[in-house]
């Protein structure tokens, strides 16, 4: 396995509309794990193949909490086939908009449909912080970011001290 390195906000490339995956194959199974392991790394919860320069509709999450035994999912091309009508709000961050947090609204659970690590078709329903993990990372597969809900001022302000944050950083 090997860690990648994850893009930050204002890059354009996290505003690209990944693409299907044809295949769940070695390939693809190879850039899971590496993805996987970079989430872990970060640490992060959850991540996009776009967050790491491919547009490809792939997603890692893993919710469990930091004591608890490692819990990983690997969604490809997951559609979200129902949502509920009751709301919950997170605050959310983002691997992509490090250190910076902000209350989200979405619906409480979900229902998603996608191919699993071994490209066998699933259809699971999530709730909770997984239910709002999943529809943050599905977003990053429609180009969006969580803080493309937010006023146009807060935006431009966080990603301003993202991209200064950055400048200020010396990587040995
Ligand atoms: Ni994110």
């Amino acid at each position: 396995m090997a860690k990648l390195d994850i893009i930050n906000v204002p890059d354009p490339i996290l505003k690209t509309t990944s693409t299907p995956v044809d295949r769940v194959d070695g390939d693809v199974r190879k850039l899971l794990d590496d993805m996987l392991e970079t989430m872990y790394a970060a640490p992060g919860i959850g991540l996009a193949a776009i967050q790491v320069a491919v547009a490809k509709r792939m997603i890692v999450l893993d919710t469990a909490g930091e004591d608890d035994e490692k819990k990983p999912l690997f969604l490809v091309n997951p559609e979200v086939t129902w949502e509920s009508e009751e709301r919950s709000v997170y605050s959310e961050g983002c691997l992509s908009v490090p250190e910076h947090y902000a209350d989200v609204e979405r619906p409480a659970s979900v229902r998603v449909k996608y191919l699993d690590y071994n490209g066998e078709m699933q259809e699971g329903l999530m709730d909770g912080l997984t239910a709002t993990c999943v529809q943050h990372e599905i977003d990053h597969l429609n180009g969006v970011v969580f803080i493309d809900y937010l006023s146009k001022l807060k935006r431009n302000m966080i990603v301003k001290k993202v991209q200064k944050a950055q400048k200020d950083s010396v990587v040995l």
